[in-house]
């Protein structure tokens, strides 16, 4: 879609981080921009943010876990702006600890958000996007997550390579109709994603349980002082600026694959290469048993 100019985008999670850096990029394009977010406050620091540069946002509280705030969502978009092109199924949250630490309140909350909240963006809007014939374009915000199993992450690892599947099948499903898909991988990246028990429902948890905890993901021990880690580890992330502008370029000329961060590409190239050993693995035992 390299004509963006007066294309309208709706983004989920808009509202902070990767979202938010989305929004800036495609208004400084000329598009228009939904942003739709479960957060209060964020959601109004955007709006006044946009009402000062005059850019053509509107936004909107929306749980993408709400089917039926899904559909209305999108009916308001159509009312306020006659059509929509580009879908960025972006909010997210993300937990760490162990596997055997996860309970089913953990599963339910990320998987709901993560997993089901792209479900939704998808089922909400392929036909509003299809009906208009002018084509369109989904970016489904995934993660390193979604490439390389890491300790730590299996309940983030599990929804995100469920999104990088989908939306290698889609991007051939939609392709037909005009429309578009691109896939966002990224590592490191300084959002507010670490805090993401701070939008945690309480009948999944509330914002007590535990959230994202680097040192978790990295030795399996909760850090005490994890305030103080987190705010040293966000210096040395990634500027979200850079992945919208990134995920722009991406929609404008069609690239799937979204990937940000190259200090991952060994670890990805590695995950390949013993796939590939194992083919030719179970090869050798067939021909050695006769199978
Ligand atoms: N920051 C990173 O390092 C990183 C890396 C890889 C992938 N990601 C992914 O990027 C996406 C955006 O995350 P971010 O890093 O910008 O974090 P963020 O916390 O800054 O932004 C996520 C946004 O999603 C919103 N949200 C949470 N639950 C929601 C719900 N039920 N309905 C609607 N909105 C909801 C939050 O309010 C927030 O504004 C996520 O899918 C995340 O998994 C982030």
């Amino acid at each position: 879609m390299e004509q963006v100019v007066g294309k309208v985008a709706f983004i989920t999670g808009g509202a902070s981080g990767l979202g938010l850096a989305m929004a800036r990029s495609f208004t400084g394009a000329g598009m228009k921009v939904v942003i739709a977010d479960i957060e209060d406050a964020a959601l109004e620091a955007a709006r006044v943010e946009f009402d000062d540069t005059n850019a053509d946002v509107i936004t909107m509280k929306v749980d993408v876990t709400d089917r039926q705030a899904m559909q209305k969502a999108a009916e308001d978009t159509i009312a306020a702006f006659g059509k929509v092109h580009v879908v960025c199924n972006n909010a997210g949250v993300a937990l760490s600890g162990n596997i055997a630490d996860m309970s089913y309140k953990d599963w339910d909350w990320v998987t709901r958000v993560n997993l089901d909240g792209v479900v939704n963006g998808m089922v909400t809007f392929i036909n509003l996007i299809k009906s208009h014939g002018e084509g369109g374009h989904f970016v489904n915000t995934a993660s390193m997550a979604g490439q390389v199993g890491m300790p730590g992450l299996s309940v983030y690892n599990t929804t995100k390579f469920a999104v990088v599947g989908m939306s290698e099948a889609m991007r051939q499903d939609l392709e037909p109709f005009g429309i578009g898909t691109s896939v966002l991988c990224p590592g490191f990246v300084a959002t507010d994603i670490y805090t993401s028990e701070r939008n945690r429902p309480d009948t999944l948890g509330g914002v007590e349980a535990s959230g994202f905890d680097l040192a978790a993901q990295q030795d399996g021990d909760s850090d005490p002082e994890r305030s103080e880690a987190l705010q040293n580890a966000l210096a040395t992330m990634m500027p979200a600026e850079i992945i919208g502008d990134m995920v722009l370029h991406a929609i404008q000329k069609d690239e799937f694959y979204i990937l940000s961060h190259t200090e991952f590409k060994e670890g990805v190239a590695a995950r390949g290469q013993a796939i590939s050993d194992s083919f030719d693995f179970w090869a050798n035992y067939r021909r050695e048993h006769n199978l």
